[in-house]
């Protein structure tokens, strides 16, 4: 006979299969073609014996592969060794953590900064250490599993605004005392920006804080992204797996903040801190992005180029000017089914389903990156429009004329 838990999986794991929400691994090689010339050509990895080039990753800037920074971790890794032996305050906090912090605050304008393992840490001890019953918090709908998880764990009062709604924002703040609002500078799963200069001074106007999940902004946004960043933004959380390519993140804030989080965040504390070699790689990872401002440049192009051909080809995109490009489809199992034939022509983009994304919405998202070529963006935009009217995807001009009929 079963037990009571193998029983409960067993259940759980058919009903997602059945309605393609299963989530499995794959196990992706190293193109060795590719690594011969690293950074200067598209992403690509081997699957199954296959080489695919890669719409999938959030190295916006392609810096994962760089030289100089894949020496930096291992000049990090020969200086510091390979781990940091401890949690931070027993003996694993080093000079090479303090000096990625004091660049961090350089960058950004805060007074201090604390670092984190990965960005979902980051979020989930900021939010449980930060509220308790008594916070009330609004935070947009669409913000990261990670803040939900930390503030549901905090026991704070969460009232959710619409997606980037000013109005819906005003509306809660008017309404309630709240300590903190809550948003992404880029949205993880649409793309699109949050009106930061707006929800500040909304923030200012109500004396209460904004937080800033900078998670998909961070070295590839422009705009609030500098020093004057502390001006608009009261807590800011970077991560270093994205635009910076390595690994691990930070929340940034005023010292007070900081300090506090140092006696208090379970997650800080109790956990064995980012390596030293991987806080002087993200230094680097840091450095390299400011020194490089043609990456940026490189990765607007890109995106310019496939939003220029999507809309030749009637792609029906979702509006999004960052490197995070959906397509939504709706179906699960049909975004499952266009990936899959995009797979068959050797690119490879995520399908996200929910619950990560909303019932209904599910999708495709593309993401692009400075590392890019040209001939694959191309490659890429005309294997969608063909797979997309081989599985009956509505293409633009399809969906606007079953609008123009309604
Ligand atoms: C908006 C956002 N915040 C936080 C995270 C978590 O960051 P990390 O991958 O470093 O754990 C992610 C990662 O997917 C994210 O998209």
């Amino acid at each position: 006979m079963s037990s009571l838990l193998e029983t409960k999986i067993a259940a759980r794991q058919h009903a997602l299969r059945e309605q393609g929400l299963l989530r499995q691994r794959k196990v992706l090689g190293v193109d060795h073609a590719l690594n011969t010339n690293a950074s200067t050509s598209s992403p690509r990895f081997v699957f199954e014996g296959r080489a695919y080039v890669n719409f999938s990753s959030n190295d916006y800037l392609g810096l994962s592969r760089v030289p100089e920074l894949v020496e930096a971790l291992h000049l990090g890794a020969q200086t510091y060794g390979v781990g940091s032996g401890a949690s931070p305050l027993v003996t694993g906090y080093s000079d090479a953590h303090l000096a990625l912090e004091r660049e961090l605050c350089d960058l950004t304008g805060h007074e201090a900064a604390l670092l984190f393992c990965s960005g979902f840490s980051a979020n989930t001890a900021l939010m449980k250490t930060l509220f308790d019953q008594h916070d009330i918090v609004v935070a947009d709908k669409l913000v990261h599993a990670s803040i939900i998880d930390g503030l549901q764990d905090s026991g704070a009062q969460l009232k959710r605004f619409l997606h980037n709604s000013l109005e819906s924002a005003e509306r809660l703040l008017a309404r309630h005392q709240t300590s903190a609002l809550i948003t992404e500078s880029v949205f993880s799963m649409d793309g699109d920006c949050a009106p930061i200069f707006e929800l500040s001074a909304l923030c200012r106007q109500h004396h209460t804080w904004l937080i800033v999940d900078d998670a998909h902004g961070f070295a590839v946004l422009d705009g609030y992204n500098n020093a004057d960043a502390a001006k608009l933004i009261d807590v800011q959380v970077v991560t270093f797996g994205k635009a910076l390519g390595c690994q691990g993140a930070a929340v940034l804030g005023s010292q007070a903040l900081i300090d506090f989080l140092v006696s208090n965040a379970r997650e800080y504390i109790y956990s064995t801190a980012l390596s030293p070699a991987n806080a002087a790689l993200a230094l680097a990872a840091t450095q390299y992005s400011t020194a490089h401002p043609e990456l940026q440049q490189k990765l607007l192009e890109n995106i310019a180029l496939f939003k220029r051909l999507c809309r030749e080809a009637n792609v029906p995109l979702l509006g999004s000017d960052t490197a995070i490009q959906p397509l939504i489809i709706g179906d699960a199992l049909q975004t499952l089914q266009v990936a899959e034939e995009l797979r068959a022509a050797g690119i490879w983009v995520g399908a996200i389903r929910p619950p990560t994304v909303p019932v209904g919405s599910a999708r495709l998202r593309i993401t692009l990156t400075a590392a890019h070529a040209a001939e694959d963006i191309t490659a890429c935009v005309a294997q969608l429009a063909q797979v997309l009217s081989r599985v009956g995807v509505p293409l633009v001009t399809e969906r606007q004329a079953a609008d123009d009929h309604r």
